[in-house]
């Protein structure tokens, strides 16, 4: 999350003022010329038929020995489609009357470990199995998956997928567990502190945080941060000083802060990121790894990411590996192989994204660098951006085994960025990307203003009460957005959870008439939003949540 002109200026120096320098595989400099950059993602075929994109994942990752005592899950997805993504097969429906069922079956290095009806057309259902008659491994277990449709008379069509279950041995005395919830994405952890407690979903909210400058200089920032409602921190490296390293990380555990490990610096170079893994790896509170900032910004190799996580998860494997992405469209499959958990970092605000105010180019597909790339200057380009990294997701049949997340900007007043957003700028761009599938949010950076601490404080303040729907696996979803108020609803048992805000730079209403009949409303978080009677007022660009029942 450096400010892209950051890496422009180290790669100049690194090329020693040559020009020609890419940004997401385009020219930037007045002096280059237009080269379409390539590595667009492919857009998927469209079938005339029916396909079913029959896919199965384990509900958690990993299992543990701790986890046979009561039945695990297989998630089995059967939804109908007429894209040709990852596995799409085609079907024969009935002329008329119900889809009906498939028959499946799901087998464990090849033993039969569960068979169950499951509808068709279904992103629900959950097929129960036993971990007893397994021993738990480091590598993970190949699973597949098959389904037999008959509900069209006297056909029989056979479909089958593959998946991966991870069933781990204890880890090391020590050593803490990042579970992954594939029914959610959500992140599953035992307190950061390091005590004994149950494993609870954990929604990521706080910062990139200068490391030797600021907490590693006065550790009782942790404090503030963790008396701010904070869960996460992310210290920026270089780390050259140990012992503040150290220092850093103590106090964290101490004050119950989950560690984001970064090894934007080294992540390539497989000696450090040994040492470093195992330097870390045994900490109570280290909840993910991240390994590129912006690998797709400055073009690295394209399977760097992916080594390295294959490296990080044969030192470690306990904890899930996340990276950052810059570019709307260059390379993503590549780069997002090497993640659990990927990133977007939309920087709109206070930024011109047509003209470069720092190369005095204009911006285009292929051309330029505006700080935002392919971007239209507004809050739906990070709308827009957390959408396509889901429907690329689900092209790549990556949709239950990758998580997106969302960066805030928390920064300006330097290069591309001519301003600093205000706090309810910042918890507009967080709440959309929760609002678009974000299950955390970490914003470039911290120390920020007073203005965006204090409403991203309250966001974080929030978010434990917010999280027991965000997170909650039987939760159904549905979203509008309505007069550019964008609008999440959560449904756990007979509470929803409505989460809005408001895009515009004006005073906005939106009526709570037809979307819930529930007399009663509870506000549980105000970033310039109210409710009066059946209208949910916001102020010029206001977030609200809201509990109806
Ligand atoms: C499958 O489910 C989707 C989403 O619920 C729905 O829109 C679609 O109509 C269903 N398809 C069929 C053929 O029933
Ligand atoms: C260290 O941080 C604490 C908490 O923010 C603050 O009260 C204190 O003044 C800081 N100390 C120094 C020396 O800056
Ligand atoms: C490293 O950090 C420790 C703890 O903050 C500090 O006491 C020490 O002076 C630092 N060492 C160097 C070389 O800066
Ligand atoms: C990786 O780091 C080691 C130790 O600093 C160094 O010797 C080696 O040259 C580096 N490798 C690369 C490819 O940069
Ligand atoms: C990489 O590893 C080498 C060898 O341990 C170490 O000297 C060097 O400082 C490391 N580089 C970084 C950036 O951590
Ligand atoms: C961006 O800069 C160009 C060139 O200076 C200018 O014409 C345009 O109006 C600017 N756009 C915005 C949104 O400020």
């Amino acid at each position: 999350m450096w400010p892209a002109v950051f890496y422009s200026f180290l790669a100049l120096f690194l090329a020693g003022g040559a020009s020609g320098q890419t940004w997401c595989g385009k020219n930037y400099m007045a002096s280059s010329p237009i080269v379409p950059p390539g590595g667009e993602f492919p857009i998927p075929a469209t079938s005339s038929e029916p396909l079913v994109a029959f896919r199965c994942a384990p509900a958690i990752r990993p299992y543990l020995p701790e986890d046979t005592s009561t039945p695990a899950v297989f998630i089995v997805d059967t939804p109908l489609t007429h894209l040709k993504v990852d596995n799409a097969q085609a079907i024969d429906l009935p002329g008329h009357g119900a889809l009906g069922d498939l028959a499946v079956t799901i087998s464990v290095n090849g033993r039969i470990v569960a068979k169950e009806n499951v509808p068709l057309n279904s992103t629900t259902a959950e097929v129960s199995f036993s971990l007893r008659t397994l021993t738990p491994q480091t590598k993970a277990f190949d699973v597949s998956c098959s389904a037999i449709y008959t509900a069209n008379k006297g056909k029989t069509q056979k479909f089958t997928a593959s998946s991966s279950l991870s069933f781990m041995p204890d880890p090391p005395k020590g050593r803490s567990v990042t579970k992954m919830d594939l029914r959610t994405g959500a992140l599953l952890a035992k307190p950061a502190t390091g005590e004994d407690g149950p494993y609870e979903t954990v929604f990521p909210i706080g910062f990139y945080t200068d490391f030797s400058s600021y907490i590693a200089a006065n550790l009782s920032i942790l404090n503030d941060l963790k008396e701010q409602g904070f869960t996460v921190v992310h210290p920026v490296p270089t780390f050259d000083n140990l012992t503040a390293l150290n220092a850093v990380v103590d106090r964290m555990q101490e004050l119950g802060l989950y560690l984001m490990y970064d090894m934007r610096w080294t992540y390539m170079n497989a000696t450090n990121v040994t040492e470093e893994v195992n330097r870390i790896k045994n900490r109570p509170n280290l909840l993910l790894w991240y390994t590129g900032d912006e690998p797709d910004g400055t073009s690295d190799p394209l399977d760097a990411t992916s080594n390295t996580y294959d490296l990080i998860y044969s030192l470690d494997g306990y904890h899930p590996v996340s990276l950052v992405l810059n570019c709307e469209n260059f390379y993503w499959t590549e780069y997002t192989a090497g993640s659990d958990i990927v990133m977007q970092d939309t920087y709109m605000i206070g930024n011109n994204v047509t003209f470069s105010n720092q190369w005095g180019t204009v911006c285009t597909p292929d051309y330029g660098d505006c700080g935002c790339d392919n971007c239209k200057g507004e809050f739906e380009d990070i709308s827009t951006r957390m959408d396509e990294f889901a429907e690329r997701l689900w092209v790549n049949g990556w949709d239950r085994t990758k998580a997106v997340w969302t960066v805030p900007q928390a920064f300006g007043g330097s290069s591309y960025w001519t301003r600093t957003p205000s706090g309810k700028e910042y918890v507009v761009q967080a709440v959309l990307g929760i609002n678009h599938g974000g299950l955390g949010v970490v914003a470039w950076n911290d120390p920020t203003t007073p203005d965006i601490k204090a409403s991203s404080s309250l966001l974080a303040k929030s978010l434990p009460t917010m999280k027991e729907f965000i997170l909650d696996p039987t939760a159904t979803f549905s979203h509008v957005k309505v007069d550019r108020i964008d609008v999440g609803f959560w449904t756990v048992g007979k509470q929803t959870l409505l989460l809005a805000t408001n895009l515009n730079y004006a005073p906005k209403t939106f009526s709570l008439d037809g979307v819930h009949a529930g007399k009663n409303v509870r506000q549980v978080f105000d970033s310039g939003a109210t409710v009066s009677g059946r209208e949910i007022v916001l102020e010029s660009v206001g977030t609200g949540a809201f509990i109806l029942s």
